[in-house]
């Protein structure tokens, strides 16, 4: 077998593009992995949206929490903290152990913990509950994303790695529903937080029957069991074509390979250190832009815009996580489409302008209260509130297509097959940190600067994130894994110094 990896024309990379046509909903059998694995997304999605709801109820059957706020926020974050650790264990668990492994941990950990929960006699049993799911989370939060890549056409991989992030929003929306529907069910919360075991179940039976990840195996040396999984994705031409990708990914992974990578590694060479400050950047942006905020605060940013019933306010959040899921179908329809960059360089200029909306109206809102004048010139008026909630919907409606997907897409898809699990869980654990910080600190942050000042603030860091994506995301809608690889050596070291390594080594590695 020999590939030429600069020869346009030839089996190797550059005419790959001219045969790959398979559809979203062509291929069923990815589109199932696709959907079991996003299972994990599920949880995700329905363990971060459910607490919320739930915490009301722990609040009235142990005094000890309605007591301490303390208490209360170490129930919502523990599971947080669980996902920190979890992400970057995850991604360790991934690289030697592999993909399918890693999905079974994450279910088993997520079971006992929702088990836990459901029976906790008190509230720090409770919290050790939250912990561990929160460590299945985390594992899960890495595992999926580079599972289903892995597995995925390159044309389509974008799409199907951002139907992971439909299952998180879809299991936010799913997590308002059941608080609602177990209102009025003995043991309120115990259901709530115990159900989530279900889905775990389910996807670590389905899982069993699942192949592991063809690109893992054939980087261990497990060529034929890779070859079988292959067979069933692609068709007999695009088979052998992928298997040549394989083994060009293979040759130029050896060197790395001959030792276990560890995470000091990643920073030890400049095109590692480059992919993952662009994979981290985009996850802390993802963060740092405000999205849980919306997330987790959209009933409290209603009543701060002056609607002061509890039921519209959650009727509103509903809407808000609705709204959420159906833009990340638009994601995924226009990822593979439009492209990461351009896709999140939209979405992030719809969010900046959504924010300055949403700044406005508190700012203006706050100088109603305060100045009678501007009452008398006809400013004031319900029509303020009604100006958050639509800087509210239009923010959800630019960021969920694009700021939602693509963080987790191009992680998936940018670090060479040695390092993969372990950036893509550092990269992650960034994400959760980032997610902490913003929900620990935006209460305190609306006490200090005002409401308005505040989305003044996430307004700024969305130009500095407009700038960063601009910057240092390349493009690697429909690219191959090789392709990336590529994009990052010429980053590090110009474009002869990478077809010339490349090629060099492919000829020592096909001698
Ligand atoms: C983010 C989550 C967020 C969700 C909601 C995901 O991509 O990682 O933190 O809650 O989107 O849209």
């Amino acid at each position: 077998m020999t590939i030429d990896l600069d020869a346009p024309g030839s089996s190797g990379l550059l005419d790959a593009s001219s045969r790959r046509e398979i559809s979203f909903l062509s291929n069923m059998y990815v589109l199932g992995l696709t959907l079991t694995a996003g299972i994990g997304g599920l949880l995700f999605g329905y363990d971060t949206g459910v607490i919320s709801g739930a915490l009301l109820y722990i609040r009235d059957d142990f005094k000890a929490v309605n007591d301490s706020s303390v208490i209360q926020e170490t129930i919502v974050s523990m599971a947080m903290v669980g996902a920190i650790i979890g992400a970057a264990g995850g991604g360790w668990i991934n690289d030697v152990y592999g993909r399918k492994k890693a999905t079974l941990v994450a279910d088993v950990v997520f079971i006992i913990g929702s088990l836990v929960m459901c029976a906790a006699p008190d509230p720090y049993i409770l919290i050790l509950g939250r912990l561990f799911v929160g460590l299945g989370v985390g594992v899960a939060s890495v595992t999926a994303p580079v599972y289903i890549a892995e597995a995925a056409p390159s044309e389509i991989r974008g799409g199907l790695v951002a139907t992971n992030v439909l299952m998180i929003t879809g299991g936010q929306f799913l997590s308002y529903l059941v608080n609602l529907a177990f209102t009025e069910v003995p043991g309120t919360w115990r259901w709530m937080l115990g159900v989530a075991a279900v889905p775990a179940v389910v996807q670590f039976c389905l899982m069993v029957f699942l192949p592991e990840s063809p690109r893992w195996l054939y980087m261990k040396d497990k060529k034929s069991e890779a070859r079988v999984v292959l067979e069933k994705i692609y068709n007999s031409d695009r088979l052998e074509e992928e298997i040549d990708q394989l083994a060009a990914a293979a040759m130029q992974d050896l060197e790395s390979r001959k030792r276990s990578v560890s995470y000091m590694d990643v920073f030890k060479s400049k095109e590692m250190r480059l992919a993952f400050f662009a994979g981290a950047g985009l996850q802390a942006f993802q963060q740092f832009t405000g999205i849980n905020t919306v997330m987790y605060y959209s009933p409290t940013i209603v009543q701060m815009a002056g609607f002061a019933s509890n039921q519209l306010a959650l009727l509103l959040s509903l809407i808000v996580a609705a709204m959420n899921a159906a833009g990340t179908v638009v994601g995924i329809v226009l990822i593979d489409r439009c492209g990461r960059r351009r896709l999140a360089l939209f979405s992030l200029s719809g969010v900046l302008v959504s924010l300055v909306i949403l700044s406005l109206a508190f700012i203006l809102q706050s100088s109603c209260n305060s100045n009678n004048q501007i009452l008398s010139l006809g400013f004031c008026s319900s029509g303020i509130g009604w100006f958050a909630v639509v800087g509210l919907a239009l923010y959800i409606a630019c960021f969920a297509p694009g700021m939602g997907p693509v963080p987790w897409a191009v992680n998936s898809e940018i670090y060479p097959e040695a390092y993969r699990g372990v950036c893509g869980g550092m990269s992650a654990t960034v994400n959760w940190i980032s997610n902490l910080i913003v929900a620990q600190t935006f209460l305190s942050i609306v006490e200090l600067v005002g409401t308005g000042g505040t989305f003044m603030i996430i307004a700024g860091i969305a130009v500095l994130a407009l700038l960063f994506v601009y910057i240092f995301v390349p493009e690697t809608k429909g690219l191959t894994f090789e392709q990336v690889e590529r994009i990052w050596k010429e980053r590090a070291w110009g474009s002869k110094a990478s077809s010339s390594g490349s090629s060099q080594k492919l000829l020592e590695y096909v001698a």
